[in-house]
């Protein structure tokens, strides 16, 4: 982990709400893995205010660049939104946990619910990847939005998913309720990232089959490197966990969903 002032490439729309942004990675001390994310400082007309956090949507060494998508939400996103090629930002990472890999021969199911897409299309391109390899089976990607209108132009795994809420494109209905839809075999492990209620009811859902379940918690967070019990994930046994160092992946079985959601 290290803290570099780094260029932004590129910074582009590519949904409603959500852009993509991508930056020089080639001055960083360690790689980015699929849920591992960084925090940037906020410039602009706010003061002192804490970084914010946003999960990796991918790493071209080849090209030394790393992305995130972000969705527009308050003040900092917004002042992030309207930054350009050329403009520089304040980025300490890579930070957290990353998802684990699956067993050969068990083929993985990632869930993306909203902006939690980022870190799943990472993860979704890394696992095709080494795939191709014969190291592990190719994913199934499952990506769940409200509408269309929120669905990113980016390039997506072929055999992608996509639910709505509201039934304009794709499956009508929740992740979960696709997951159940599936004529296919069961999913025999799931790992996934998005809003805590979709997290919650996989982990009710991988709980009743007994799979292994990984899940990238969205947790507010102050300091972001384990010094401050900001960021308390409550766990199943009376402990809590901090989602900047002990998480933001973790054993999706083991978080205590009703008194996070
Ligand atoms: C490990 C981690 C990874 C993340 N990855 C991404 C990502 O890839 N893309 C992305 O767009 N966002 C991601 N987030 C959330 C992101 O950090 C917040 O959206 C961002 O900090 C909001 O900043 P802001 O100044 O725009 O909003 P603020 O002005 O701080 O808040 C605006 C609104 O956003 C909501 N909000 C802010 N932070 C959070 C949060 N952590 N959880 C839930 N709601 C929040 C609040 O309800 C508030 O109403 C991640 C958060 C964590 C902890
Ligand atoms: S945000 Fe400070 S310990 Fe996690």
């Amino acid at each position: 982990m290290n803290i570099q002032i780094a260029n932004i490439i590129e910074n582009r729309s590519v949904s409603d709400q959500y852009f993509e942004l991508v930056f020089d990675y080639s001055n960083f001390d360690s790689e980015p893995q699929p849920g591992m994310f960084f925090t940037v400082k906020i410039d602009g007309a706010f003061g002192p205010v804490l970084r914010r956090p946003f999960a990796f949507s991918g790493w071209n060494p080849k090209q030394g660049t790393a992305s995130a998508l972000i969705e527009k939400r308050g003040n900092g996103t917004h002042w992030l939104a309207g930054l350009a090629s050329g403009d520089t930002l304040d980025i300490l990472g890579p930070l957290g946990k990353a998802f684990s890999f699956p067993q050969r021969g068990v083929r993985p199911l990632l869930v993306a619910g909203g902006i939690g897409l980022g870190p799943m299309l990472f993860f979704a391109n890394v696992l095709l990847a080494r795939s191709n390899q014969g190291l592990c089976e190719a994913p199934l990607l499952i990506a769940g939005f409200r509408t269309q209108s929120l669905i990113p132009k980016l390039d997506f795994p072929a055999g992608t998913l996509f639910c709505t809420d509201d039934g304009s494109t794709g499956f009508k209905g929740t992740v979960l309720d696709c997951i159940l839809s599936l004529s296919d075999a069961l999913p025999k492990v799931i790992y996934a990232c998005g809003p805590s209620p979709m997290l919650a009811a996989l982990a009710r859902y991988a709980s009743s089959l007994a799979l292994p379940y990984e899940a990238s918690v969205e947790q507010w967070m102050a300091c972001g490197i384990g010094a401050c019990m900001g960021c308390a994930v409550p766990m199943t046994d009376g402990t809590y966990q901090r989602a900047c160092a002990d998480g933001p992946v973790f054993n999706g079985l083991t978080v205590d969903w009703e008194k996070l959601v």
